[in-house]
């Protein structure tokens, strides 16, 4: 079940995400984000965010592991997703998703048809939420078919 793996699971993708957050490439903002990603099969790929000269060009850490995740194969299976980052990966506050990203996520979810469970990692707390709470009436591949 669902619950299960992503209990069992749980601190790992924590970690997976931290560990990415190590990373990242903020030349320019500084703030480093690691983003990790559960697939049903408990496999785990991560991702960090990939800052551009053209400030606006620059790539999220979920945008990345989605990106690495598709190159990988992968066509949805996917059950959760651990985001942290902070400045200079110093992490305070818990972070969500940018609009992008849940948009970009939405994606690989909605392949396998789930409803992937978002941590959101501060220092001290994780805050959780589905990503259809995130990103209520999403448009994805079904409303292109
Ligand atoms: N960032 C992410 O990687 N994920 C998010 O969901 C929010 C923001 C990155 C983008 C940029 O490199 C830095 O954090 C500051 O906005």
């Amino acid at each position: 079940m669902k619950e299960d793996l992503i209990a069992a699971k749980r601190d790992a993708l924590i970690a997976a995400a931290r560990q990415a957050m190590g990373t990242a490439y903020a030349p320019y903002s500084g703030f480093h984000v690691g983003a990790a990603l559960l697939f049903d099969d408990g496999a785990i790929l991560t991702g960090a965010n990939f800052e551009n000269a053209s400030y606006g060009l620059s790539l999220c850490a979920e945008t990345v592991a989605c990106s690495i995740a598709a190159h990988a194969g992968r066509r949805g299976g996917l059950v959760a997703v651990a985001v942290i980052g902070g400045p200079a990966g110093a992490v305070e506050a818990a972070i969500s998703p940018c609009g992008r990203c849940r948009q970009v996520v939405n994606e690989l979810a909605a392949l396998g048809g789930t409803d992937p469970l978002i941590l959101c990692v501060g220092a001290h707390e994780v805050v959780e939420m589905p990503l259809s709470v995130l990103l209520p009436n999403a448009f994805g591949p079904a409303n292109l078919a």
